[in-house]
Parts: structure tokens; sequence; C-alpha cells
């Protein structure tokens, strides 16, 4: 029956045709027009045209009477798209301060003007990168409170001169983190990235580990791998554990990632992205010199993900918490996390 249905030229021109007229319908002004839901109006994916991170956030003031806060709006007013980054000048710790008016100790924050939606930890992994550091903190304050979000910055610091452990030490910031709070998402963030576009909201997906640093301009703003999962991610605490965290046994920074994305894939679950339009970073890299890179190596018996991602994880995390303080800015955890094996 079917079969006579598909051999028919008739049905199969009246097929086409629906095709076509579909895809024109869809198309009419562009593919901007189609994620109108998303993305209202065309400036928000204008690069040429960018605004200044801090634009319009004193309009967010105290509410008159802090028991009866609405909710905040489902997308927050002040939205403007496309940042102005800029690395050139570095700015001081005091005047992120002065900026900031509303950030708490620990680098902690809670919308002034109407009840958060959402509460995101943003955990960066960091070790004697202070001009790094600034210049993140001078951007991604205003840009959390821009998406009237609830949030806290944490930096794990790994104190000693052994080999960089990234994945690690975001593992002990998760754990510290949620003794704070209950949060909603875990934003897991390099401290040398900048994201362009306020639009690229720092909350989770609801199923899936979310990869957000889609298109870094280091990378001409495209994938430098298909499971790329550096940069900046985002996971429900309920990921996270379902993958087991991250794995402790690379040293040095970078080949904990095909790591990362196979263990998501064996705890049943799949990577998500930001679009690429959306998930734009701005890499620093205006000191070179201040980082060496070192490379990465795992102990032999450990290179099989499939064999060892139940093993070595959130379950087998073991370190040595050295401080926490908190810092105006953000809550510093200082953190000796043990065994470095040697360069051969
Ligand atoms: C800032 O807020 C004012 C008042 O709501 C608005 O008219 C203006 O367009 C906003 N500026 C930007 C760049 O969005
Ligand atoms: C780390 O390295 C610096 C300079 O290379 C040295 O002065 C310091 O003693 C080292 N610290 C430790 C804990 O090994
Ligand atoms: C974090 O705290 C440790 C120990 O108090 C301190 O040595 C370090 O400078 C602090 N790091 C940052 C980035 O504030």
């Amino acid at each position: 029956m079917s079969l006579s249905r598909a051999e028919n030229p008739c049905f199969l021109l009246f097929l086409f045709v629906f095709q076509a007229v579909f895809l024109l319908i869809l198309y009419r002004g562009g593919p901007s027009h189609v994620f109108r839901g998303v993305l209202d109006t065309p400036h928000v994916l204008d690069y040429s045209r960018t605004h200044d991170v801090y634009t319009n956030l004193s309009l967010f003031t105290r509410a008159p009477n802090e028991e009866a806060k609405p909710y905040c709006s489902a997308q927050s007013p002040i939205l403007v798209g496309p940042l102005t980054i800029t690395f050139r000048v570095l700015p001081s710790e005091k005047m992120i301060i002065r900026k900031n008016p509303f950030v708490q100790a620990g680098g902690s924050y809670r919308p002034p003007h109407c009840l958060a939606r959402y509460r995101s930890a943003i955990l960066v992994a960091y070790r004697n990168q202070k001009k790094y550091l600034h210049h993140l903190l001078y951007y991604i304050h205003p840009f959390l409170q821009r998406q009237q979000l609830s949030y806290s910055i944490y930096v794990i610091q790994q104190a000693g001169n052994g080999t960089f452990n990234r994945a690690k030490l975001l593992n002990v910031g998760v754990r510290e983190a949620l003794k704070d709070e209950d949060w909603d998402c875990l934003l897991l963030h390099d401290v040398d990235l900048v994201p362009e576009n306020d639009y690229n909201l720092y909350v989770c997906d609801e199923y899936y580990p979310k990869h957000m640093a889609s298109a870094m301009d280091k990378f001409q703003y495209a994938l430098p791998s298909k499971s790329f999962f550096g940069g900046v991610s985002a996971l429900t605490p309920e990921h996270y554990m379902k993958m087991n965290g991250f794995p402790n046994t690379y040293w040095g920074s970078g080949g904990e990632n095909d790591d990362i994305a196979t263990r998501i894939q064996l705890a049943g679950m799949k990577i998500v992205r930001t679009p690429p339009n959306l998930g734009r970073y701005k890499v620093m890299d205006y000191d070179k010199g201040m980082e060496t890179e070192e490379p990465w190596r795992r102990p032999a018996s450990h290179h099989n993900t499939r064999k060892t991602w139940k093993d070595d994880g959130m379950n087998s995390l073991e370190f040595k918490l050295l401080s926490r303080t908190k810092h105006p800015l953000y809550t510093n955890i200082t953190v000796d996390i043990g065994y470095v094996p040697p360069f051969s």
C-alpha cells in the first residue's frame, strides 16, 4: 500500500513542494528569524556593536521590602548581547570592589531587587595567575549580575610547586561549594576565559552536562575537537555525581578532557553545547611568558577510562584543606592535593 503511494509521481511532487514551502517559511528573514524565541532582537548577535559589561547594572537597586521581593523576570531586562572586552589595562582589586557594591564577602551575590530563579556556583581552578584572575573578576561579576543569578565564586588554589591538576581541584571545589548551598548549577570555569555575550546564560541544562565555551577566539571560534569539553562547562550536582566527578589522576592540564567526555558517555549522558554564536569567549594572552605549559600525563595503569571511572573521582577524592577564606570578591580555597608524580 505505502509502496504504491511512494511510487506515485503526484505524491512525490506533493512531498517535494510541501518541503520546499516549509523551508522557505523557515528561512524567510534568515536563520535568526527561526530562533526568535530565544534571541528576539538582531543586536544580540551583532558582534560589531558591543556594550560595556556594567551597562545599566545600577538599575538593579534594593527592593523596598526585602520580605515581599518578587521573583526575578524570566528574562533579565538589562541584557545587551555582545560585550566590550579588553585585557590591556589591569583592573585593581579596589576598583572591582567599588564597581560591584552588592557583592558580599566570599564573592557571593543575590539580586537586590528580586528573588533569583537560579543559584550558580562558579569554580575556578587556580595557581599563580593573579592577573588573569583580576581580569576575570572584573568581567564575570557584572556578567552574572546582569543575568539576575544568585551566585558565589570559588577560587580553588593548588598549594606548592607540583604539577597542576585542574580536574582534581575542580572536584575539591565541588565538594567544598556544596557545603555552602544546594547549588542548582556548577560552572567549571578556566581563569583565562571571558564570555563575550550576556545572553550566554550561566545556568545548567536540565538533562545533560553543557559545554559553554563552544567558540573561543584562540580557536578561531570553532571547536578544537569533536569531544572537546574544556574551558567552561555547566553541570548540575546530579550530573557531576552521576559521572563520579572528574578524574583525580591527570597531572598537567588539557589531558583530562577526553577522559571527561568519555565519563559523560559511560554515565549514560551526552554533551550538549551552547550554540557557537552565543558561546563565544575571549582568551587572555597578554602575558604569555607567565604561565609555562606543562605536559600532561597520568600513571600508566589509569589509561582506560572505561575501567577506572567508577573508582577514580569524587568517591576517591583525598586532599588537605589548608585554608578557606572569604576575600571580598571570591572564596579562596587553598588545598594540598597530595602526591604529584615526578617529571621524568
Ligand atoms: C539602559 O536602560 C535604559 C532605561 O531602561 C534604556 O532606555 C537603555 O536602552 C538601556 N541601555 C542599553 C544599552 O540597553
Ligand atoms: C617553589 O619554587 C620556588 C621557586 O622556584 C621556591 O622558592 C620554593 O621554595 C618552592 N616551594 C616549595 C614548597 O617547594
Ligand atoms: C588564598 O589563600 C592563601 C592562604 O591564605 C594565600 O596564600 C593566597 O595568596 C590566596 N590566594 C588568592 C588568589 O587570594
